[in-house]
């Protein structure tokens, strides 16, 4: 007999996103725990912010509609999420869909109407994936789903634990640079990819994420962890990235993980990644 899949104890994002960390909360969760502050400088989908539990954030990402969509609903709930049902309710077809995206990258919709409108293509694309072109443009086809899933439960999940939480569209350095004692600053950039394998570093704008990012990312951290900051870093297991951690003092844990959602429709495979880790140099 088949067994029944006990309900997840964590509360789960209404948007999908590559690289989305929901699966791997009980290694990182505890991690965070006896900080005052959590400052995510790439925070995606959300998973890590929506189940902290701290009292203040500094949520980050440089993906201008994914910011703009938390902010809309921080301010204009009911607004953003009628008008999001509505879209679901009217236009699952492959037409209005190609419609939609191209008003969308026209930039003929207000800033409420644009997070109604991310919320609805994110759950109408293909595979939820959410990728711009080199002109910022959402390239992503209609996914053919029956019944696309409307993330009420998940959407009012969102707004009971925006409260503490302030948002911000910048290069992950700009808050990076704010961290100090009592924080703690989780970062989960755009994996380095694996050698020989196609990874997905070209997130909102068409940019590459490159190995002198992850560089350049070490740097800010151990700026602020000589500020009395924790950090907590993920990548994948390439050996570049290792080596970088480790050159660099931290504490390397391997994890093993499914990954769930890959640019083909279906496919998981296992794979080793790393949590690297610098604790607070000062008690708090
Ligand atoms: C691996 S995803 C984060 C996933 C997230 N932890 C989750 O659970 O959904 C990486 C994120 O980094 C963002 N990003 C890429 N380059 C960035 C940069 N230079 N500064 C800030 N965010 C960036 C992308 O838009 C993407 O949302």
């Amino acid at each position: 007999m088949a067994r029944k899949k006990e309900p997840s104890p964590y509360t789960k994002p209404f948007l999908k996103w590559a690289g989305g960390k929901f699966l791997q909360l009980p290694d990182i969760l505890p991690l965070l725990e006896g900080h005052q502050r959590l400052i995510e400088p790439f925070a995606g989908g959300g998973s890590i912010f929506l189940n902290a539990g701290l009292k203040t954030a500094l949520i980050n990402d440089n993906c201008s509609d994914l910011i703009n969509t938390y902010q809309q609903l921080k301010e204009n709930a009911h607004d953003i999420i009628t008008r999001a049902f509505r879209l679901f309710q009217l236009y699952n077809g492959q037409k209005p869909y190609l419609r939609i995206r191209q008003k969308f990258n026209e930039g003929r919709y207000t800033p409420a109407e644009r997070a109604a409108v991310f919320i609805y293509l994110n759950r109408h694309c293909f595979n939820g994936l959410m990728r711009f072109n080199g002109k910022g443009e959402f390239n992503v086809g209609f996914g053919k789903y029956e019944a696309p899933y409307f993330p009420l439960a998940e959407l009012e999940n969102f707004l009971g634990c925006c409260e503490g939480i302030t948002f911000s569209c910048e290069d992950y350095s700009t808050v990076i640079e704010q961290a100090g004692a009592g924080d703690v600053v989780f970062c989960d950039p755009p994996y380095e990819p694996m050698p020989d394998k196609e990874g997905f570093t070209q997130y909102s704008n068409g940019t590459i994420f490159k190995m002198a990012d992850q560089e350049r990312l070490v740097k800010c951290a151990l700026e602020a962890h000589q500020r009395g900051a924790t950090i907590i870093i993920t990548n994948s297991g390439a050996e570049s990235i290792r080596e970088l951690y480790r050159a660099n003092g931290f504490d390397i844990r391997e994890v093993l993980v499914k990954r769930s959602m890959s640019s083909k429709a279906g496919t998981k495979t296992r794979a080793k990644d790393v949590i690297a880790v610098l604790e607070s140099l000062i008690p708090f």
